[in-house]
């Protein structure tokens, strides 16, 4: 179970400390796929790394399983790293390093026996749909692949929790849905609570259990998915979810009128 109670986090010190998420408080349950949606600059990002303390709160505390963290630091603090893995827009691979490489690497850093890691990294390769590519480099994969390898690696220290920023925000809409798949999968087999960053309507659609709406760095509603999308609250919510139809009546119009044309010729 992951907690933030009355967590405050400022950027700057002294006149330049400006205040980017204001009281938050939230309970995201062990096994869940939580969403995060907001716009750019809402605080998404800032809040999620508050849970691998990627980013420290200013006031209030990050508890998890009942422990608050908050001010955990070395060793401690790597231990907690192990049991939650993150993966990002833009992949963060390491370019000279295989496949195989790249997804043993947080298993070198824990200094496990070299057919251990191995091992271990094939039957995560295995997992994501990627068997047989072990000896690649990132540059020689696509979008998608990438993104699969970045899942293997964040997967080695078996976390209990995955952090996924924009993580598919890079891909194209059919990968994205493939590698959307590929995570609800682990959520199901693996038992892993998934905290899902997403400016992407349909992303939250589509993978989440429950979404809380970021705006201005406070949730202005959260709720279960459906529920939550067939009655907003919030007039940014309510502004994302007429925009996204306009832009579906758009997409339909445009294949109607191609087809049109199609007909006429
Ligand atoms: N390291 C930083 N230093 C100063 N301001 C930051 C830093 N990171 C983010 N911010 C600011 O905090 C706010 C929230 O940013 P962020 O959490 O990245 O939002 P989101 O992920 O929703 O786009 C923005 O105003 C951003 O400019
Ligand atoms: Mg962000």
């Amino acid at each position: 179970m992951i907690q933030f109670d009355h967590l405050k986090k400022s950027y700057g010190t002294g006149a330049d400390a400006h205040e980017v998420l204001h009281d938050i408080n939230l309970t995201i349950e062990d096994g869940e796929v939580f969403g995060f949606l907001g716009s750019s600059g809402a605080g998404k990002s800032t809040l999620v790394r508050t849970i691998n303390l990627l980013e420290r709160p200013t006031e209030g505390k990050v508890i998890i399983d009942g422990a608050d963290v908050s001010h955990v630091s070395g060793r401690d603090l790597a231990e907690l790293r192990t049991k939650i893995g993150m993966i990002f827009q833009d992949f963060n691979l390491f370019q000279q390093r295989t496949v195989l490489r790249n997804v043993t690497f947080p298993l070198e850093l824990a200094h496990r026996p070299k057919a251990q890691r191995i091992e271990r990294g094939r039957r995560l390769l295995r997992l994501v749909g990627l068997e047989g590519f072990e000896d690649r480099y990132p540059s020689q994969l696509s979008g998608g692949q990438q993104q699969r390898v970045a899942i293997a690696r964040a997967l080695a220290n078996e976390p209990k929790i995955m952090l996924c920023d924009e993580a598919t925000s890079a891909l194209d809409s059919t990968t994205t849905v493939q590698i959307l798949d590929l995570l609800r999968r682990i959520n199901r087999e693996l038992g892993v609570t998934l905290v899902i960053i997403t400016h992407s309507l349909s992303v939250a659609r589509n993978i989440c259990d429950r979404v809380a709406m970021i705006d201005g760095g406070n949730i202005v509603e959260v709720g279960e998915t459906a529920e939550l999308f067939a009655n907003p609250q919030s007039d940014i919510l309510k502004a994302l979810i007429a925009s996204a139809n306009e832009q579906n009546g758009r997409d339909e119009e445009t294949v109607e009128r191609a087809e049109n044309e199609k007909k006429g010729r």
